[in-house]
């Protein structure tokens, strides 16, 4: 046990796989250790092959690929924004920097998840996106979430920090709205120390 171990009760502890350091060091010799590189390639790959995404780009985090949503979706002031009453601040920031409303739905009575049946009362001639968090990998009630914004013309922005490799009725969580954000900070299942990416359909 390390001093630090000793002294702290951790909040996580981050899953390491063995071949960490042997991968740092081959990023290290190759000289493209800014991004960009061999194995960001092997993650686009990895990413667009295995859950079928149309597109993934790495990012420095998934704060950033939801800043990439934000303006993807041209965020601007008087918007309204609709999101979960129980999450991170990373799901919503980037709209409210863009002068974004944010109107809270509240959870299921089971789960933190957004409550798919309190959505449409929410929505105005201002809604332009619904966020919606896969809270720890539970999927949201995506079916009818897609309704909602194909019938109002809304953007659904999937933050899927916590969901890699977790499945709605057999389709992967990031790849039903029309954007998503992963999340590799060294809190989530798979990690980069910080890191995220960002994917559209
Ligand atoms: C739901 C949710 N969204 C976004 C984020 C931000 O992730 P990152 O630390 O990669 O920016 C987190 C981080 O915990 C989160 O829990």
């Amino acid at each position: 046990m390390t001093e630090f171990e000793r002294r702290h009760v951790g909040f996580n502890k981050p899953y390491l796989t063995g071949k960490e350091t042997e991968y740092i060091l081959e990023s290290v010799k190759s000289r493209k250790i800014s991004g960009d590189g061999v194995f960001t390639k092997k993650c686009h790959d990895f990413f667009e092959k295995r859950f079928g995404f149309n597109k993934v780009l790495l990012t420095t985090s998934c704060t950033d690929a939801l800043e990439m949503a934000a303006i993807l979706i041209n965020t601007s002031q008087g918007d309204e924004i609709i999101a979960p009453a129980y999450t991170f601040v990373s799901s919503v920031n980037a709209f409210v920097l863009r002068g974004a409303k944010i109107v809270f739905c509240d959870s299921e009575e089971k789960s933190p998840n957004i409550d798919a049946k309190k959505i449409e009362e929410l929505i105005t001639p201002n809604t332009k996106a619904i966020v919606v968090v896969h809270y720890a990998g539970m999927a949201v009630d995506m079916d009818t979430i897609m309704e909602l914004a194909q019938k109002h013309n809304i953007y659904v922005i999937e933050d899927a920090a916590h969901s890699i490799d977790s499945y709605y009725k057999g389709r992967p969580l990031g790849s039903i709205g029309h954007l998503a954000a992963f999340s590799f900070h060294e809190t989530k299942n798979v990690i980069s120390g910080e890191g995220g990416n960002a994917c559209n359909q």
